[in-house]
């Protein structure tokens, strides 16, 4: 068993990650978000928490709307967030046990960020640590694309980056142990003619989206379920993913 501290995760991965995910809509996303604020948000402020912001992707698309700080645990996604958007502050900080001391009017968790709690205590833990870090009024919103209701398993998913720098395939296949995901994300590359092999290990809780409902109201939320960012309510039939917009 290789052994990664939080340090090493996504150290590698790191330098990939836009490239792998150039193709997700993240025009949709931010906009959603930023409907989603008007139509819910009644705390008078701008300030938006970008929470496990990694590369700041989501930052870089709304930094002109709100009043950004980015946080991220790993210093290798906040260097390259950092270097993409200098006018936008990165810190450092653990969702698990954050302590920011001040309030946000907005705060976004994107991308399956969730699912690094890997228990519903640290789930529930991490939810209640951002509603002590909103305003009255504000609000929270997350995806949880990985849950219970769309699992499916021993899938092998395979995502490619073929561009004249680089070639790159990451491998992975699902397996749920006790509710968790132990993701071995195997990366092939060929960057500047040199062959490397890799193995990102990530550590994902799948929850159901019952319990994440419960959760959310036992720590005091009113909540808002949407059908991957459309603005559409989320259907459990539907196997989309489903976006939370929780109002403190
Ligand atoms: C799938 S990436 C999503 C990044 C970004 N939100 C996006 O949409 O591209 C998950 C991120 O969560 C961060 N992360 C994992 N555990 C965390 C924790 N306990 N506190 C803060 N960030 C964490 C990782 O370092 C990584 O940047």
């Amino acid at each position: 068993m290789i052994y990664m501290t939080k340090q090493q995760l996504y150290r590698k991965y790191a330098h990939y990650y836009d490239l792998i995910y150039e193709k997700m809509d993240l025009e949709k996303e931010s906009d959603f978000i930023k409907w989603a604020v008007l139509k819910h948000k009644t705390s008078t402020g701008n300030e938006l928490l970008d929470m496990a912001c990694g590369t700041g992707r989501h930052s870089s698309m709304l930094k002109d709307s709100f009043e950004i700080l980015g946080a991220d645990i790993n210093q290798d996604m906040l260097k390259i967030a950092r270097e993409k958007l200098s006018d936008v502050e990165f810190i450092e900080a653990d969702m698990k046990d954050l302590d920011l001391k001040r309030e946000f009017d907005v705060i976004i968790c994107m991308f399956s960020a969730m699912n690094y709690n890997h228990t519903r205590e640290e789930f529930e833990k991490t939810i209640e640590n951002f509603y002590n870090h909103l305003h009255a009024g504000g609000v929270l919103i997350f995806d949880l694309g990985i849950n219970q209701e769309n699992w499916i398993e021993g899938l092998v998913s395979v995502d490619t980056v073929i561009n004249d720098e680089v070639k790159l395939a990451r491998i992975c296949q699902s397996h749920l142990e006790n509710g968790i995901f132990n993701a071995n994300f195997v990366f092939l590359v060929k960057e500047n003619g040199k062959l490397d092999f890799d193995i990102d290990q990530h550590k994902l809780g799948v929850f159901h989206i019952e319990e994440v409902i419960n959760s959310l109201i036992k720590i005091g939320f009113q909540n808002f379920i949407y059908s991957d960012f459309n603005k559409d309510e989320w259907n459990i039939l539907s196997g989309e993913r489903p976006i939370f917009v929780a109002v403190k």
